[in-house]
């Protein structure tokens, strides 16, 4: 058994109530499988929080809340850790979803899982109000499991970000690149930067067209990076497009949110890209518990 599982799998036999951070622009791609599996097995309650809201777009955050208040023994909230205020109600989230913690006596043990850069160490240091954690925008800078009191009722257990090596859908792989959960060495950006533009052309096209300020239509992800590079005179030296540059920032400008409120997944885009994939690769079905404990894995 892989040693994050396992070290997750012991922190949870002691914990009441499943934090689970993911980003709220992609929520499905961005948890792990293996959190709300283990949680299952269990029989964990999971307040799910769709984290970055305030970039996300809030009709994809509503579908997405929708469906996960429907699933046994999880409560969905959108939040953004930006706001002090979203991170002071996470504790009575967790109490009311376990009567009878909370106290001296019988402390409420919350554990924060999520995969890196969705904001685990921000939520940390929010509920300690002090910083104890690094924050910063490179997956894997969580390193170790911290246990602290917030106060003599309530402790927090911080997880390092967990990654799981085998990503089933390509699509999440580039979504969770565009996000920065992924390394930038990982992948080839300019290749995560087309995919981006792809998606973005398709559902946010308006955004798009008013962000770069030029006319959209007929391209696709290549011709947006490329105009983007021309209208901005980005050239090397040489003459040729500076094609790296300007695919660093799309992808810059969907990071930080300046390109508007965008959300890469929707329950029902999800659903859909599962029944293609499905269609494209008759898969084999190696969901057995045995085989996604093999294939999770940490971020380091
Ligand atoms: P992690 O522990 O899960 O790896 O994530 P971490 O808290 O380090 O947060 C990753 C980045 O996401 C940080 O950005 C953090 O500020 C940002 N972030 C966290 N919560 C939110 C949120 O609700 N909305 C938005 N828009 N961003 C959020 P950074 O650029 O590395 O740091 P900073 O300069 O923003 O502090």
């Amino acid at each position: 058994m892989n040693s994050a599982r396992k070290k997750a799998a012991e922190n949870m036999a002691i914990t009441d109530v499943i934090i689970e951070v993911v980003d709220a622009r992609l929520p499905q791609a961005s948890s792990n499988p293996m959190i709300e599996e283990l949680r299952k097995f269990r029989q964990r309650p999971c307040l799910k929080l769709l984290n970055k809201a305030d970039i996300a777009d809030p009709a994809a955050t509503k579908a997405w809340l929708a469906h996960y208040n429907n699933v046994p023994g999880m409560k969905a909230v959108a939040v953004s850790f930006k706001r002090q205020a979203d991170m002071a109600k996470v504790v009575g989230w967790c109490q009311a979803m376990a009567p009878g913690r909370g106290s001296p006596d019988k402390q409420l043990r919350m554990m924060i899982m999520g995969i890196p850069n969705v904001g685990k160490s921000t939520l940390m240091n929010g509920l300690l109000r002090r910083r104890v954690a690094a924050v910063g925008d490179e997956p894997a800078v969580t390193k170790s499991v911290q246990r602290i009191e917030i106060n003599n009722s309530n402790v927090v257990l911080d997880t390092p970000g967990l990654m799981w090596p085998k990503i089933e859908f390509p699509s999440d792989g580039y979504m969770l690149a565009a996000s920065h959960a992924i390394g930038t060495n990982a992948v080839v950006e300019d290749e995560v930067a087309y995919f981006l533009g792809n998606l973005l052309l398709k559902r946010y096209p308006a955004m798009i067209a008013s962000r770069y300020g030029f006319d959209i239509n007929g391209l696709d992800g290549v011709g947006l990076v490329e105009k983007i590079a021309t209208k901005r005179a980005w050239r090397k030296k040489g003459g040729a497009l500076d094609i790296e540059k300007a695919a660093m920032a799309l992808l810059k400008d969907y990071r930080t949110g300046v390109t508007g409120n965008i959300s890469l997944e929707t329950p029902q885009s999800r659903e859909e890209m599962i029944a293609a994939a499905k269609v494209a690769v008759p898969v084999q079905d190696d969901t057995s518990p045995e085989t996604s404990h093999d294939r999770a894995a940490d971020d380091k």
